[in-house]
């Protein structure tokens, strides 16, 4: 049975739910931080524990959350106004003998300054083909990643329950949702009318359902998983062997976007061997467009079919899933597939000479990526129109404020030996480049205050250097600095320094 929320059910159920603190912060109250972050690792005994003496907001906690079974005069208390028999002919419950039970799944998600509930397929319904995922780790990569900007119009390609949307009406005007999978569409349809958001929702494969339109914004986490052409999970599977799925998604994103309007895409790439993998991915990119692609994994083709295989809930010492893992390496084997890459692909239409840039980001990040996304576009554009040598070195620049300068020292017979040093970000993605001697005392003039050029030139006279030789040597890495965030463009600046009184 498909979900279907009318607005008065939809009505009754919000009433129901915001009466009893069915909110982030009144589950996390409830339950405290050690039992919340054990239901978050998939353990739910100790949250059921602490939902006992919750009253109403318990009874759902358990209901919803928990996948318990709870008798119809407490279903009947905590969700009134909406009666359980109505909510299960909308298909979020399920009469059993001994009372009610949660046939979706119904869980409280926000983000700062927005409470929102989220509709998707219970866990138990995993290996069903048509299965729709509630709000997984990728879907909050994608969402910690987009960029934030007001937007006249947003498009989310595979919006499955649709949690890409909800974050999207906070600063898209018109937000867009499309899927191929009807169940996904009727989710994605009943978690807006529940939140009371205007999303509109179009059925069909890619972009054939928003033919002819553009948006300032795209934002899809698709079916990215590499693996033989056919679909398992429509979630997980395009149906297109290996990457094909994005080779063929990436050229058609730039006729969508609006001029300026930015793309960004979760995406998988096949390393093939004799290949390298950044060649491949420029190789799909349509023209016209800056685009920041950044690998964040790298999965071994084992590790990659056991990680999906595992997340699809499947037992893996089972025969059929053994099987079904063979032909899965046994196609990857015959593709030369050596490794799978995973990250974030970032496309932006542009007017100007494009800017395409692909690099490696591995490790945990504590930032959110979305202000670096942010910032990167703006870096870019601005070094579009520093473009020549010249208009480099008349501009200010100024070491970021979260920078530091690493040195390195190996021991040695006279105590401490220095054998290197580099700068590094101490927020966003910590990036961190390697300097030398001149480089660093380079930088350590970069206050904003004296254009590049006479930099170059103070440089210069103390290391007795002729100074084009020096600014030949350098640019190209002071530009990828100023990509990267380590060197600030003056302007850019919020407020001059001034020193404390
Ligand atoms: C990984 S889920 C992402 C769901 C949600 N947007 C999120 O971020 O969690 C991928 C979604 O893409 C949909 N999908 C699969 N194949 C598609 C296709 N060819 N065209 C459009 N959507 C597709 C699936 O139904 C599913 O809802």
């Amino acid at each position: 049975m498909l979900p279907l929320l009318g607005p008065d059910t939809a009505a009754a159920l919000r009433d129901g739910l915001r009466r009893n603190g069915y909110t982030p912060d009144g589950v996390r109250n409830l339950l405290g931080p050690a039992a919340h972050a054990a239901l978050g690792r998939g353990e739910p005994e100790p949250a059921a524990r602490a939902s006992r003496d919750g009253g109403e907001l318990g009874v759902l906690v358990r209901l919803l959350l928990l996948g318990a079974v709870e008798p119809d005069p407490a279903v009947a208390a905590a969700l009134a106004p909406l009666a359980p028999a109505d909510a299960a002919a909308a298909g979020l419950l399920r009469r059993v003998d001994t009372g009610w039970a949660a046939e979706l799944d119904l869980r409280p998600y926000g983000e700062q300054g927005a409470d929102w509930w989220v509709l998707s397929d219970l866990d138990a319904r995993r290996q069903q083909r048509d299965h729709v995922t509630g709000v997984g780790a990728a879907s909050l990569t994608l969402a910690a990643a987009t960029v934030r900007r007001p937007a006249a119009s947003l498009l989310d390609l595979g919006t499955g329950c649709g949690v890409q949307a909800l974050h999207a009406t906070r600063f898209a005007a018109r937000v867009t949702g499309t899927d191929v999978a009807p169940r996904a569409l009727a989710m994605a349809r009943a978690t807006f009318a529940l939140n009371e958001l205007d999303v509109e929702l179009l059925a069909g494969p890619w972009l054939d359902p928003v033919h002819g339109r553009r948006f300032d914004r795209i934002v899809s986490n698709p079916p990215f998983v590499p693996g033989p052409p056919r679909v398992d999970y429509v979630y997980r599977d395009s149906g297109q062997g290996g990457d094909a799925a994005l080779a063929a998604l990436l050229p058609d994103l730039a006729a969508h976007l609006e001029p300026g309007g930015v793309a960004q895409l979760l995406g998988s790439w096949l390393h093939v061997a004799g290949e390298d993998w950044p060649d491949r991915v420029v190789s799909w990119l349509p023209p016209g467009v800056d685009a920041w692609v950044l690998q964040r994994e790298v999965a071994d083709p084992a590790l990659h079919v056991g990680t999906w295989q595992r997340d699809a809930g499947l037992d893996l010492a089972a025969p059929a899933t053994r099987e079904q893992t063979g032909a899965w390496l046994d196609w990857l084997a015959r593709e030369r597939v050596q490794a799978v890459g995973f990250g974030h692909l970032v496309l932006r239409r542009t007017e100007g000479a494009p800017t395409v840039v692909l690099e490696d980001l591995s490790g945990d990040l504590e930032d959110p990526l979305g202000p670096e996304v942010e910032g990167w576009l703006d870096r870019v554009d601005w070094l579009r129109a520093h473009g020549g040598d010249a208009e480099l070195l008349a501009a200010r620049l100024a070491v970021a404020p979260t920078v530091l300068l690493e040195t390195y020292a190996q021991p040695g017979a006279d105590g401490w030996a220095e054998v290197g040093s580099a700068v590094a970000r101490q927020d966003g993605p910590r990036w961190r480049h390697e300097v030398d001697g001149p480089a660093a005392a380079l930088l350590a003039g970069c206050q904003g205050a004296l254009p590049l050029g006479e930099l170059f030139e103070l440089l210069a006279l103390a290391h007795d250097r002729p100074v084009g030789e020096l600014v030949a040597a350098s640019l190209p890495a002071l530009r990828e600095l100023v990509r990267h965030g380590v060197l600030v463009p003056v302007p850019f600046e919020t407020a001059p320094f001034e020193a404390a009184p």
